[in-house]
């Protein structure tokens, strides 16, 4: 049977995109129950949206009550016990490649689920999953959502100090890591990480705020650890629990009954930079979430009931939530995890992949693209790639040279791309064009999907035409309802600078037929390799470092990250005289730190020592002009107005030190 709210043809995409926006609210409230029919409730919703962005508190089904892992897993076990869910493919090439059917994960979270019970856990308690990309994360996932509980991933690039910050923030109660894993050939040490992550600051150097976080981290009972690697790690007693001893005490077929939740319970927390110095932790709820990630994948992507599908990212970001793990599973395909990179052993290991499994559904990163591109055309020359049906994109703006080659070596100028623009906030994919059915235009994401209400907006917060603040104007299932702890922190950042609006922080131009272009983000966030990175996050290490007084980070454009991250410090001044150090030093010793405190994707491709900053009279750093600077424009004219800062004359000398 045809679900309700297919796209198959442009006419549909027209007519549901009236029927979720109409002006008549029962007509909207129809369209989005009948979403939300598709899937398995414990009691059907009658609200639909309630709330509004004005009031910065948005609800979607909220006397609806469910448990998002019967829809991905119970739901599925009498039609797609055998079938595969996950395809797991490990980072070593030769290594054994597992694949979990949907009664062998159905078991196996179970399990998890029944281990996590016995560890003095209560509902909504916050978990925090620092692992590699592999199936045990997504096991630990799901205990997490039948239990209740919500989870916390954590990327493994980020450093110790990323993670405590992140297990602080949260409160966490319970770390599930490994022991360690390699991606590429490089060696993670998650255990090690996790050790000291969890170590309390020293008392002698402790300040009160040292004794609050060693208070919240004192709350974590339990360390859950999987030995992927099988290389020997200490324990710390009392504390550390081994996976394999724990699951030995559980019998295969234990079934632990999912917990009732209600649509707005939380499911899980997802960190990501703001403009701000602390990252926000987005928190996603239960109902609206799963029908935007299911509704979403299956639409974006037409799938069908036999689709292999494989999302490159890591399920320590959105991408990987969304389209590794819960959207795949509701929609009972399978989903492929790889562990590694694209480059290892070889650059022609995902178009080995595609081919030796079929892959039908492609979706990457622009950054991965351009990569693999720069390597040259050779490598997936000769890999046919006749399974795929569908290549995707997702991160960043692609560039028309990334497209093509994609479009010709990897689509095979058979397959349709899709660009699809969204956030973490979104939970899903909003702005995109439909695989096959509405039209695919290169650099453009082109059209919100059904129910997606985009608009253009000018500083004074008038509707613009061709160019403008991208901006959504009506609420969404899938979006986040808070920053964890935070409230005030979510209404500020989203809903006001225009009130009414969500503000995405992303540039977009818009054309007669309403198609978008995303241009890129307006606010202090850098995106590196489609990661989100806050310029004062960055700036805050840097400048303690003991040479440098203060910083300015902006993207610079890189041809593989797309942007790349330029400092412009200020050397410290000791009685009046600058403490010099040669700057190819400094740069390494502040690259250090930024590993150290963040990890390494944070750290610097350039480091200018200037003078001065630029800054207004009432001591804003003016990012702007040191980013047109970097992006290489030399007529300084074309600089804009810099009549509004104290020392105009520095831009010059500025820039004649790049
Ligand atoms: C930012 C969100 C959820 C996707 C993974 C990144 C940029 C994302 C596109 C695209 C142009 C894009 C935007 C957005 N972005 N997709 N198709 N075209 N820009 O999630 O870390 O939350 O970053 O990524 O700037 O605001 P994220």
């Amino acid at each position: 049977m045809m679900p309700s709210h297919s796209i198959r043809s442009q006419q549909d995409h027209e007519k549901l995109s009236r029927q979720a926006s109409h002006k008549d609210p029962l007509v909207r409230k129809e369209y989005w129950l009948s979403l939300a029919k598709e899937y398995q409730w414990r009691k059907f919703p009658t609200q639909s949206l309630e709330g509004s962005f004005e009031g910065g508190d948005v609800r979607w089904f909220s006397d609806g009550h469910l448990n998002i892992t019967e829809n991905m897993l119970d739901r599925h076990l009498p039609l797609l016990a055998d079938h595969v869910a996950l395809h797991f493919i490990p980072n070593q090439e030769g290594a054994e490649r597992r694949n979990i059917t949907y009664q062998e994960l159905f078991q196996s979270v179970n399990r998890w689920s029944k281990m996590f019970q016995s560890l003095d856990l209560k509902a909504n308690d916050v978990v925090c999953l620092y692992m590699p990309h592999i199936p045990e994360l997504a096991f630990a996932m799901l205990a997490c959502a039948r239990l209740g509980l919500v989870h916390s991933v954590v990327f493994g690039g980020f450093s110790a100090q990323a993670l405590r910050s992140r297990i602080i923030d949260a409160e966490c109660k319970l770390v599930v890591t490994c022991d360690g894993s390699y991606r590429g050939d490089k060696y993670v040490d998650y255990k090690n990480i996790v050790d000291v992550a969890l170590t309390s600051l020293s008392e002698s150097e402790s300040e009160s705020e040292n004794e609050i976080e060693n208070k919240i981290l004192s709350k974590v009972k339990h360390v859950l650890i999987h030995d992927h690697t099988k290389k020997p790690i200490s324990l710390v007693k009392g504390r550390d629990l081994l996976i394999s001893e724990e699951l030995k005490k559980i019998p295969m077929d234990t079934v632990v009954k999912a917990v009732d939740r209600k649509a707005e319970d939380p499911l899980f927390i997802l960190y990501t930079s703001g403009s701000t110095g602390k990252p926000k932790g987005l928190l996603h709820t239960t109902g609206g979430y799963m029908v935007w990630a299911g509704w979403t994948m299956r639409e974006v992507f037409q799938l069908r009931n036999d689709s292999l599908f494989w999302c490159t990212a890591d399920a320590g970001w959105i991408t990987g939530h969304s389209y590794v793990i819960y959207g795949p599973l509701l929609n009972g395909i399978t989903s492929v995890m790889y562990e590694g990179i694209p480059t290892y052993p070889s650059a022609d290991r995902f178009w080995k992949i595609i081919e030796e499994l079929k892959v039908t559904h492609f979706y990457t990163a622009p950054t991965a693209i351009r990569g693999l591109e720069s390597l040259g055309d050779e490598f997936p020359k000769h890999y046919a790639m006749d399974s795929l049906q569908v290549c995707g994109s997702v991160g960043e703006p692609i560039n028309l040279e990334a497209w093509e080659w994609l479009k010709k070596w990897v689509a095979k100028e058979r397959c349709p791309i899709v660009d699809t623009w969204w956030q973490t906030e979104t939970g899903g994919i909003m702005i995109t064009n439909v695989a096959g059915i509405t039209p695919e235009i290169p650099t453009k994401a082109t059209l919100p999907l059904p129910g997606v209400q985009a608009i253009l907006l000018d500083e004074k917060g008038n509707q613009a035409t061709r160019e403008g603040t991208l901006c959504l104007s009506h609420p969404w299932p899938g979006m986040a309802r808070t920053i964890y702890g935070d409230h005030t922190r979510y209404r500020e950042n989203y809903f006001k600078a225009y009130p009414g609006f969500y503000f995405t922080g992303d540039a977009a131009e818009c054309n007669e037929r309403g198609e978008y272009r995303i241009l890129g983000r307006m606010d202090d966030v850098i995106n590196v390799s489609g990661h989100r990175i806050g310029t004062a996050e960055v700036e805050n290490v840097i400048n303690e470092s003991h040479f440098i007084v203060e910083s300015a980070v902006v993207g610079a454009p890189h041809d593989i990250k797309g942007e790349c991250l330029w400092a412009f410090a200020v050397y410290q001044q000791h009685e009046g005289v600058s403490i010099m150090k040669p700057i190819q030093e400094l740069l390494i010793e502040v690259n250090q730190l930024l590993t150290k405190q963040i990890g390494a994707i944070a750290k610097l491709d350039r480091l200018i020592m200037v003078p001065q900053l630029p800054k207004t009279r009432s001591g804003k750093i003016m990012r702007r002009f040191l980013r047109k600077l970097s992006q290489g424009e030399k007529d300084l004219k074309k600089l804009g107005d810099v009549s509004t800062l104290t020392n105009p004359e520095i831009i010059e000398e500025i820039s004649k030190l790049i």
